[in-house]
Order: structure tokens, then sequence, then C-alpha cells
């Protein structure tokens, strides 16, 4: 599929230059130790390794879409219980990228969620997640996506039928409100802001993608199944997409984890998942049960 807006032809002085940046970016790798020095310099860089198509998807990857202070919410619903550690998953293996294709890889398998049915999740993610409802445990009112994971969720609003926003940080520094204006730095903070695809949600599991040029360049699935000791639930994420570059793989992974070591942010988006996934055994059924409330 082409792109509306194809980018302008090379010239030689930018083939050049791209050539040139490119060798400076790959010092740079062998240098550092941050596998990614910026996406935005990797782009430039691998573009001259890139067809059009390629270019023009990496030229939509590196756009700064950090959370702004006005994303975040105006108070948080205070948790009166600890979140559930990676300690407890049946697997989580240390994500990877594959070498030859440049897509990172996560997978997580989940403790059993009590008193959580595949039933009661196909409901959940039906629902407005944006509505605000009363959090029992603080006596506060919030979003139910807040109560789902009170330190990191901001925001997931259906765009429309198929396309959610999902604004959310991954493993917070600290519970981030818009009082902390000046203590907000976003870029230090590992997040997700995103227009994701619903691609399906039904009895066995939930499949979300981020698409650009028709290409999912990041899906995340979430597959369940009932058991008599609660539902077992399968995490997993790809970065990149195994028929692009690998070049363009890497631009993918640097805008993912934001200029940050992209497996370990994929790591710490497994804790992440271990916990709002552990927080749904004691919200869902409440909130279920409050469904018409309001
Ligand atoms: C966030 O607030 C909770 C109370 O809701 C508190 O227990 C926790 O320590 C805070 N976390 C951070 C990272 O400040
Ligand atoms: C999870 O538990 C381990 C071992 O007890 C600990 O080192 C780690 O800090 C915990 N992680 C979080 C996010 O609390
Ligand atoms: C890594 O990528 C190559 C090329 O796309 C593929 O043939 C191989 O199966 C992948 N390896 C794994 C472990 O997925
Ligand atoms: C599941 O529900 C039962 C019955 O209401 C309750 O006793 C139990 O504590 C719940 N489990 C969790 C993990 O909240
Ligand atoms: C929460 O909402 C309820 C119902 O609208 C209201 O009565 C209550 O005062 C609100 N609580 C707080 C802390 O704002
Ligand atoms: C939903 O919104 C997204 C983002 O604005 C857009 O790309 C997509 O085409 C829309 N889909 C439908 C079915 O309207
Ligand atoms: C924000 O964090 C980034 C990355 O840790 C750092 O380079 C930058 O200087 C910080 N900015 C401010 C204003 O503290
Ligand atoms: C998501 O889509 C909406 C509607 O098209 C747009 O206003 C918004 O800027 C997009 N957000 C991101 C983070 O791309
Ligand atoms: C649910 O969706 C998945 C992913 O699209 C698909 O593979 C599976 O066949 C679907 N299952 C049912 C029961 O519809």
């Amino acid at each position: 599929m082409l792109p509306a807006g194809r980018p302008k032809a090379y010239t030689t002085g930018v083939w050049l230059a791209s050539v040139l940046l490119l060798s400076h970016a790959l010092c740079q790798l062998a240098e550092s130790k941050n596998p990614c020095p910026g996406s935005a310099a990797l782009a430039a860089a691998a573009s001259a390794s890139l067809d059009v198509v390629q270019q023009a998807i990496a030229a939509q990857l590196t756009p700064d879409t950090s959370l702004k202070v006005t994303d975040l919410p105006l108070l948080r619903p205070r948790q009166p219980w600890p979140y559930r550690n990676i300690s407890t998953a049946l697997d989580a293996p240390y994500p990877t990228t594959n070498s030859s294709n440049g897509v990172t890889y996560s997978r997580l398998r989940h403790a059993p969620i009590q008193n959580v049915t595949a039933g009661l999740m196909q409901w959940w993610f039906r629902q407005n997640l944006e509505r605000v409802v009363y959090y029992p445990w603080d006596g506060g009112n919030y979003t139910r996506y807040q109560m789902w994971h009170p330190r990191d969720h901001c925001h997931q609003k259906a765009i429309n039928r198929t396309t959610w926003l999902l604004q959310e940080f991954i493993v917070a520094s600290k519970n981030f409100t818009r009082k902390d204006f000046q203590g907000f730095n976003a870029s230090s903070e590992a997040q997700i802001n995103l227009n994701m695809s619903v691609r399906s949600l039904n009895a066995t599991g939930l499949t979300l993608s981020y698409v650009i040029y028709g290409y999912e360049m990041t899906k995340l699935t979430h597959t369940w199944r009932n058991t008599a000791k609660g539902l077992d639930v399968t995490s997993e994420l790809w970065v990149g997409n195994p028929s692009l570059q690998p070049q363009l793989n890497q631009v993918a992974n640097c805008a993912f984890s934001r200029g940050q070591d992209p497996l370990a942010v994929a790591r710490k988006l497994q804790q992440h998942t271990v916990e709002e996934f552990g927080n749904l055994e004691k919200v869902l059924p409440y909130l279920y049960s409050v469904r018409n409330v309001g």
C-alpha cells in the first residue's frame, strides 16, 4: 500500500548526507551502551537503505508523541493493595530481538486471575473505560481505566468503533497528576501514547495493533481461557514487522522505547501488564456489579 503523501525524491546531496549520517549513527551505536541513540537520527540514517514506503513509515514513527501535562489526570485513585510482581508470573522470559529481522518479541503468562472469566473480559473491553465511577477503596470518583491501574493509566478513549487512544506510563517513577507539572519530565518515563486498532475481541482474547500505511508496526495480544483456578492469560508483544527492513524495525523499536533500551522497556511493560491483570481480580467483579449504577 502506498502512502497518501509520497516523500520527495532524494537528490544526490541528500543521499550523501544520509550515508554520512548512517556512518555517524553506526559509530554512535558502537560507542554508546544505549542501543537507541534517537529514532529521528536513526530514521534519517536508515532512509538511504529503505524504499519510498519504508521511508514514509520511518517519518511517521519519529514524531514526538510524549504525553503532555494535559493528558495527565487531575487525581489518581489510592490503591490500598500492592501490585502483583512479575515474579508471580507462570512464565516471563526476558524479551528478545530477532537479529535477522529486528523484530522484538515479548511473552508473559500470568498467574490465574481469580473471579474473572472470558465473558467478563469481553464486557470490560466493550465498555467505555473513560466513564467515571465511584472507587470504594478511597471514596473518590475516577475513570474505570484509572482504577484498572492507578499509578500508570491516563486515558483509554474510543476514537471510533475500531480505534482506541491508549495513554499510559509503563511503571511510572511517580503517581503523576496534572499538579506535577514541574516534576513531569515526559522524556525520562517509559510510556504509550498511540492510536491502536482493535483487530479482534472475542471469547479467546484481544488483539490491538499500531498500523502505519497498512503495516502493523506494534502488536499486542492478550489470549485468555477459563480454568478452575481463574482466567489463564498470556500477553504478547511484537515491535517491528518481519516483512519490513531490519533498519526500519530498529527505528520502530527506538520509537517504542523513546530512546531507551527497547528490551528493558519491553521488560518494564511485562511488569506493568502483570500489575494491571492482577488488579482485574480486585476491580473487575466490583465494576461489573455497579455497571448500571449512576
Ligand atoms: C503511588 O500512590 C500509592 C498510593 O495510592 C503509594 O502506595 C505508592 O507508593 C505511590 N507510588 C509512587 C511511585 O509514588
Ligand atoms: C519484584 O520483586 C523483586 C524480588 O522480590 C524485586 O527485586 C523487584 O523490585 C520487584 N519489582 C517491583 C516492580 O516491585
Ligand atoms: C528471525 O527472523 C528470521 C527472518 O525473518 C526468521 O526466519 C526466523 O524464524 C526468526 N526467528 C525467530 C526465533 O522467530
Ligand atoms: C474471589 O471471590 C471470592 C468470593 O467473593 C472472594 O472470597 C475472594 O477473596 C476473591 N478473590 C480475590 C483474589 O479477590
Ligand atoms: C463521588 O460521586 C458521588 C455521586 O456523584 C458524589 O455523591 C460524591 O460526593 C463524589 N465523591 C467525591 C469524593 O467527589
Ligand atoms: C477510526 O479512527 C482512526 C484514527 O482517527 C482512523 O484512522 C480510522 O480510519 C477510523 N475508522 C473508522 C472505521 O472510522
Ligand atoms: C528529562 O529527562 C531526560 C532523560 O532522562 C534528560 O535528558 C533531560 O535533561 C530531562 N529534562 C529536564 C528538564 O529535567
Ligand atoms: C489519535 O487520533 C485522534 C483522532 O484522529 C487524533 O486527534 C490524535 O492526535 C491521535 N493521537 C495520537 C497520539 O496519535
Ligand atoms: C478470536 O479472534 C482470534 C484472533 O483474530 C481468532 O484467531 C479466533 O479464531 C477467534 N475466536 C473465535 C472463537 O471467534
